[in-house]
């Protein structure tokens, strides 16, 4: 857990006389600490900050007398036995400690730091890998405006007035998305603090439109994508970063619903094998409730929304109710799995057009015609198909498509725990058998072929079949 502290003025106490004491002496004196460094021969570095009265330096041994009444102690010394008992004395002195380069060692650990005036990002990886926070640390730090610093200044110098003018939590949220996002922070980013003062005050002297910036409330519908959370769009990321309410399906990732704001009420509505789960006339209700009372709501759903997903009903209904909505796409199954197992699923050599086919029909519907839609340079994918898996194959092959046909059941594509069955269209019904609970998605024609995982199968056994986790894909 990455917490940040106030050392403004606390003590702080720095044990070591190289490199490492110095960076972290430093580190505490940027963040306001009081700091003494204690150090039999101290390095040039440590002795110039002492000289130019940012530390406090004292060349000697330390004692266990020096740890009490400091706020935090750090241990930057190369001996290890050293480095034990100075972390026991602070220990003793109920100190919290970080010895430098020991994780084992250390209370806590102190995170790579992006930095933008009193805007902080860190990163930490709980002492397991240094070297990637700082890697990370970069990309951050590449793509964050360099006067991001000022936009914070520039927020916390109206922070009170906004705060008196606007008492309610979430239209003074929804203010402040609009002064981040909008003119008054590209103003402040841009350097023309004065123009962005003059829009803000009056931003503030107008409670009539303060009010407004609450608006009416409005539905995303959004595509979570197939799992893997990176397969988002920024489109996606954005709005979750910005709902008051997500109401979520089964199919939904729980990393990608991590994205949400910490604060946002997020509302499972999805429909779980065997049981009931909450009914689609209830689901708009929700929605529309939600959305009258000015809420921002994110509908997530697993891939795309207008792909077997009823993202189309959903949107006609709240129309017909005048909300306003808006359609997100998102990664559908077909082009997520198929990405991860490797199979293209269109190819100038294999095929030249690919089907969506749902396997779910409702009682009564007629069977679409499965075997039109297969064989030659097509390629055919069937969501949902798992439980009519041996009708599906029997039909198909009653109609004249080859046994051989190379056929992959994927199961979690995306997701760690990915699982791909490849092997002839015969054998589909045993390859679906193989699947556990997961959502699965069935891929027939050539282009399965062209997947590794269909080279690796027994080369002299047209008929073998083989399967594989995420590891391999
Ligand atoms: C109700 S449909 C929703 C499809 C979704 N709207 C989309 O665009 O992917 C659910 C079916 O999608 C397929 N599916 C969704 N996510 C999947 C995944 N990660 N791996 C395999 N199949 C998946 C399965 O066939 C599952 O039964």
């Amino acid at each position: 857990m990455l917490v940040s502290l106030d050392f403004a003025r606390r003590p702080a106490l720095v044990l070591g006389d190289g490199a490492a004491a110095a960076s972290k002496a430093r580190l505490l004196t940027e963040a306001g600490a009081r700091v003494t460094v204690i150090a039999d021969s101290p390095a040039a570095d440590l002795r110039a900050m002492a000289e130019a009265g940012m530390v406090r330096l004292e060349w000697r041994a330390a004692t266990p007398c020096d740890m009490v009444g400091r706020a935090v102690a750090i241990v930057a010394v190369e001996d290890e036995d050293e480095a034990q008992r100075l972390v026991s004395w602070a220990r003793a002195a109920r100190v919290w400690v970080n010895a430098v380069d020991r994780p084992a060692l250390s209370d806590f650990s102190v995170p790579a730091l992006v930095r933008r005036g009193p805007l902080e990002v860190g990163i930490a990886s709980g002492g397991a890998a240094p070297a990637l926070a700082r890697l990370v640390r970069s990309r951050i730090d590449a793509g964050l405006p360099e006067r991001l610093g000022a936009l914070t200044g520039f927020a916390r110098r109206f922070r009170a007035a906004v705060t008196a003018t606007v008492p309610d939590g979430r239209t003074r949220r929804l203010l402040w998305d609009r002064v981040f996002q909008g003119d008054i922070g590209e103003r402040v980013l841009a350097g023309d603090e004065a123009g962005a003062a003059e829009r803000m005050i009056a931003l503030i002297n107008r409670p009539a439109e303060t009010a407004a910036v609450a608006g009416p409330g409005m539905v995303h519908i959004v595509g979570a994508g197939p799992g893997d959370p990176e397969l988002l769009t920024l489109k996606a990321q954005r709005l979750l970063q910005a709902a008051d309410v997500v109401l979520y399906d089964s199919l939904v990732d729980r990393r990608v619903l991590d994205l949400a704001r910490r604060d946002a009420t997020r509302v499972p509505v999805g429909k779980r094998r065997g049981a009931p789960g909450v009914g689609q006339d209830a689901i708009h209700g929700l929605m529309i409730e939600a959305a009258s009372a000015g809420q921002r709501v994110v509908r997530l759903k697993g891939g795309d929304p207008l792909v077997f997903g009823r993202g189309g009903e959903e949107a006609a209904v709240l129309e017909r109710a005048g909300i306003d909505v808006h359609l997100v796409p998102g990664i559908t199954a077909a082009l997520g799995c198929a990405a991860s197992a490797g199979i293209p699923l269109t190819h100038r050599d294999h095929a030249s057009a690919v089907t969506l086919l749902t396997g779910h029909v409702q009682d009564g519907d007629p069977d679409v015609d499965a075997a039109a839609l297969a064989g030659g340079d097509r390629t055919l994918v069937v969501y949902m198909g798992r439980s009519r898996v041996t009708r599906l194959t029997r039909r198909l092959i009653a109609a004249g498509l080859p046994g051989e046909t190379p056929a992959a059941v994927i199961e979690n594509g995306t997701r760690p725990d990915q699982q791909l069955h490849v092997g002839p269209l015969s054998a589909l019904p045993a390859l679906a058998r193989r699947t556990g609970h997961g959502p699965s998605l069935i891929v027939i024609g050539d282009v399965v072929r062209l997947a590794p995982a269909w080279r690796d199968r027994t080369p002299h056994a047209p008929h073998s079949s083989l399967s594989i986790s995420a590891a391999r894909t």
